[in-house]
């Protein structure tokens, strides 16, 4: 039999809800339909007291109609709120809304990577000042506990790297046209109708949402600010089909990754960008909008986190396990963990990461030429792993007698890499555009 720790004439914590769209809308149903649950492992009820949307009329999935209002600005300075739930995204209102909350003495619960990554330093200092939370475990890696365990579980480790694959979408995108050969807006299509794009899916598709979530993983992993600006950012609009050909006949798939790693005693290097990954690999295996983050720590070692990544429900639960862990320390007057930034690391310039490469170009199909990219290459310190040359497939380059040649590097500066696609480009025997991946995992 469940035990109930509610004492008869508890006063209910107040709970108020910004957004009922994808996210918002499930939260509440947990609320609503939890709440005996939420109350035991709280030990105080909760009450939602409104939901507040942009527009009324909309049909709202059989949620009591009395609680919404288009009014955020008045529900947010309610008297007496305890936990306001930040489920609107974007940058305004949703940050005057967060100060709001924290001004009038309520703890923050939110998904919202965007804003935490371009202003989170303003609304951190706010919450330690008011002496209430801002929980955000949401907001990276959806219902995957990533927050807390960098933030608490593994606070006493020295963490090296964090590398995952953490936007749901772009998983999506890269795993159809991978597996089923679907094509780029198809795919893009279906992850938006699944609810796991952002209202706009640029932020997903050009790797601004997976940036922000870097910059935040970075930022409790090596105890620096990092801001979502100071991250290096591709998105996966310029991976063709022929990309993902190209990486499967080396024994790699194409993924958009996110990695944050310590490069000496004063610089680390967080980046999001396509890579290639060996399909021996865990995160080659991660399917459809599931996410995975690998921690490297000191003592730790290697740990992996895997799940839902994005998604009404799975987000809820990240939510909703915020929403609990934050009503606890409101019913015992305290406010937990802050994020612990006391480094001054310099996020370095890409120019300075040091990984493997696969470059994919055409060159005239005759003798010498292998042998002269292969001086340039070596000229900018770049050395060579493997060499795969096939005969280029269409026509009309048969006829000009060209061949297509795919190169996988050993370790290489970036800065190098980028001078010698510089110098290959000039080349007269080189007859396309000289495309190039990087290599992670291996
Ligand atoms: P939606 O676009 O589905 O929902 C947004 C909600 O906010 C809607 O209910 C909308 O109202 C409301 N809203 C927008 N502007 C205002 C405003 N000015 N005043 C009051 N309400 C407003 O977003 P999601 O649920 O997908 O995302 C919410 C947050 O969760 C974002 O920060 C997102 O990045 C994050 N997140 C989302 C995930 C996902 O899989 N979808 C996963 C992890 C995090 P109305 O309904 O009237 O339009
Ligand atoms: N749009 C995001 C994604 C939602 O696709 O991962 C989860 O943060």
């Amino acid at each position: 039999m469940m035990m109930r720790v509610r004492q008869e004439g508890d006063d209910p914590l107040k709970v108020a809800l910004l957004g009922s769209g994808i996210v918002g809308t499930q939260v509440a149903k947990l609320i609503l339909d939890h709440g005996d649950d939420f109350a035991a492992r709280i030990g105080r009820p909760l009450e939602l007291v409104g939901i507040a949307v942009r527009d009324l009329t909309r049909p709202r999935d059989g949620l009591p109609t009395e609680l919404f209002t288009d009014d955020a600005e008045a529900l947010v300075a309610r008297p007496g709120t305890d936990v306001v739930i930040e489920l609107i995204g974007g940058i305004e209102p949703a940050k005057q809304l967060i100060l709001s909350a924290i001004d009038h003495g309520a703890s923050v619960v939110t998904a919202n990577k965007a804003l935490l990554a371009a202003h989170g330093d303003e609304i951190f200092d706010a919450a330690e000042r008011a002496g209430v939370d801002v929980y955000y475990e949401a907001a990276v890696a959806g219902a995957i506990p990533i927050v807390r365990p960098l933030r608490e579980s593994l606070v006493g480790d020295s963490i090296r790297m964090v590398m995952g694959i953490v936007n749901g979408t772009t998983n999506y995108i890269l795993d159809k046209m991978t597996t089923e050969q679907t094509d780029y807006e198809t795919a893009l299509v279906q992850a938006q109708d699944l609810g796991y794009a952002e209202a706009d899916p640029t932020a997903d598709v050009e790797g601004f949402d997976a940036a922000a979530k870097a910059a935040l993983l970075a930022s409790l992993a090596f105890h620096t600010r990092v801001n979502g600006d100071q991250v290096h950012t591709e998105g996966i609009t310029r991976i063709v089909q022929d990309d993902i050909r190209a990486a499967r006949e080396v024994g790699c798939v194409v993924k958009l990754v996110a990695i944050a790693n310590q490069l000496d005693d004063s610089q680390i290097s967080v980046r999001v960008h396509p890579a290639l990954i060996p399909l021996g690999h865990p995160l080659a295996a991660v399917s459809g909008a599931y996410n995975a983050i690998f921690v490297e720590a000191d003592a730790a070692g290697r740990l992996m986190f895997l799940g839902p990544g994005a998604g009404g429900a799975p987000t809820a639960s990240a939510v909703t396990g915020d929403l609990v862990t934050v009503a606890r320390n409101r019913a015992r007057g305290v406010a937990g963990p802050n994020q612990t930034i006391y480094n001054n690391l310099t996020v370095a310039d890409m120019g300075a990461v040091q990984t493997r490469y696969f470059l994919r170009l055409r060159v005239v199909d005759e003798p010498g030429v292998l042998a002269a990219i292969a001086t340039i290459l070596a000229r900018h310190g770049i050395s060579v792993q493997t060499v795969l040359q096939t005969p280029a497939s269409d026509t009309a380059s048969r006829t000009a007698a060209s061949a297509e040649l795919s190169l996988m590097t050993h370790m290489a500066i970036e800065s190098n890499l980028l001078a010698c696609l510089s110098e290959l480009k000039a080349n007269p025997s080189v007859r396309s555009e000289v495309r190039f991946l990087r290599v992670e995992g291996m």
